[in-house]
């Protein structure tokens, strides 16, 4: 409830408006995961000047989103009096500045928030801040519910999970109507499943984490690039893994060819076992990849639970998996996988193991099924 000080303000309508940004700022669920679905407005004499919504992965946070917004919708930044936050405004430097400096430069004299910061390292610090600096800061506390809205982001942060932290991570797979991730060998060129407009998204996913972790034989068998091509455009791409526990990957593949035109990439990461062959480790380092040896836990294989931690002390919070079917299961039987993303193409039979009996166990949450061209593609969070 707000205070009595608050009588001016207009209740129903904050409670009204709190709900819907929330509901709005939860349709991108998929594109802002780690981060909460977080939604703002500005108003300005009780009517709404500008609403704002938590941007897909490393883009604007809702408050600064709301803040361009009005400074484009023309009320002049003086009119504005009063900016509704349905989570507490961050107060420290994550991939963007904190949206509370943000907040104190626009002026806006009056903040309503839903719900606080339920991280208890930073939980009231932004609102403390605010208040310190003369802003009228009011709690609609139960009127917002990150419970609702973004069960991924308190998923994210519970306590054993901070204890052993590892990347959000996001399994994106094209499969045959039958649940293979290969087609039949006359089909794509016996490589390609889903449609182009399906391919063209998986771009703009990419342009949307951290890294990119694929496995040696799918390097070895379909050479990828795991870059960002256009039409899809980015200032920066994303670190490309490649787990290869003996150093079976090629100093020649294309993972190390020149960019094209408008083409980006990030670096190329080898994760291998520490004591493998000596003469292959130099010769990809001269082709440009940086390697790094960790240890395994089966006796044959890089151990995945130290790539993940290892990828996260490099500062990956958003990983994407884009491997063949023995390394996306090692990952899925790991409990390493958040959500998933698969295109299910329209094609008929295909090789190797099919995901159908995976698919029909696994509980996806928050799960949407959709169209694009000719594929149906499903997204979810993975339950635990
Ligand atoms: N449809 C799709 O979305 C899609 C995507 C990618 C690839 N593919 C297809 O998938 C096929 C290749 O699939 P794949 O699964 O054999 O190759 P992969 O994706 O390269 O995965 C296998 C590699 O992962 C590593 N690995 C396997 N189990 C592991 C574990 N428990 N722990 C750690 N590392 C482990 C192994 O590397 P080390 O032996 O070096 O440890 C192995 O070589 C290709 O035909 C490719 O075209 C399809």
């Amino acid at each position: 409830m707000l205070p009595p000080t608050a009588d001016s303000l207009d209740e129903a309508l904050l409670t009204r408006l709190m709900t819907e940004l929330e509901s709005e700022a939860a349709l991108r669920r998929f594109e802002v995961a780690p981060n909460p679905c977080v939604g703002a407005a500005v108003l300005s004499g009780g009517k709404v000047v500008s609403r704002g919504h938590t941007a897909p992965w490393g883009g604007d946070h809702a408050e600064v989103d709301a803040l361009k917004a009005a400074v484009a919708s023309g009320t002049p930044p003086k009119d504005w009096d009063l900016l509704l936050v349905t989570l507490e405004p961050c107060s420290s430097t994550g991939k963007t500045p904190p949206c509370v400096d943000a907040i104190l430069d626009s002026g806006i004299p009056r903040v309503v928030v839903g719900e606080l910061d339920p991280d208890s390292r930073h939980q009231g610090a932004g609102l403390e801040r605010l208040r310190n600096a003369g802003v009228e800061v009011y709690l609609q506390d139960g009127h917002a519910s990150l419970a609702k809205s973004s069960p991924h982001f308190l998923a994210f942060n519970k306590v054993e999970r901070l204890r052993r932290p590892r990347p959000w991570t996001i399994a994106k797979w094209a499969q045959t109507r039958t649940g293979q991730l290969e087609p039949p060998e006359d089909v794509g060129e016996g490589r390609w499943i889903s449609c182009e407009q399906s391919r063209l998204e998986v771009h703009q996913l990419r342009s949307r984490v951290d890294a990119i972790v694929t496995g040696s034989r799918t390097v070895q068998l379909d050479n990828p690039r795991l870059s960002i091509r256009p039409p899809v455009m980015a200032s920066k791409g994303p670190l490309r893994v490649v787990i290869d526990s003996v150093l079976r990957t090629s100093p020649t593949s294309q993972l190390f060819h020149e960019l094209r035109e408008g083409e980006v990439a990030g670096d190329v990461l080898i994760l291998t076992l520490a004591g493998a062959d000596a003469s292959r480790w130099r010769a990809l380092q001269a082709a440009g990849a940086e390697i790094h040896g960790l240890h395994t836990e089966d006796g044959s294989h890089v151990s995945l639970r130290e790539v993940q931690s290892y990828l996260w002390e490099r500062g990956v919070r958003r990983l994407l998996v884009e491997t063949g079917p023995d390394l996306l299961q090692a990952y899925l039987d790991c409990g390493f996988v958040d959500q998933v993303r698969i295109y299910t193409g329209d094609v008929n039979g295909g090789r190797g193991k099919s995901m159908g009996e995976w698919l029909s166990r696994a509980k996806l949450e928050s799960r949407i099924d959709r169209e694009l061209g000719d594929d149906a593609v499903l997204e979810g969070f993975l339950g635990e």
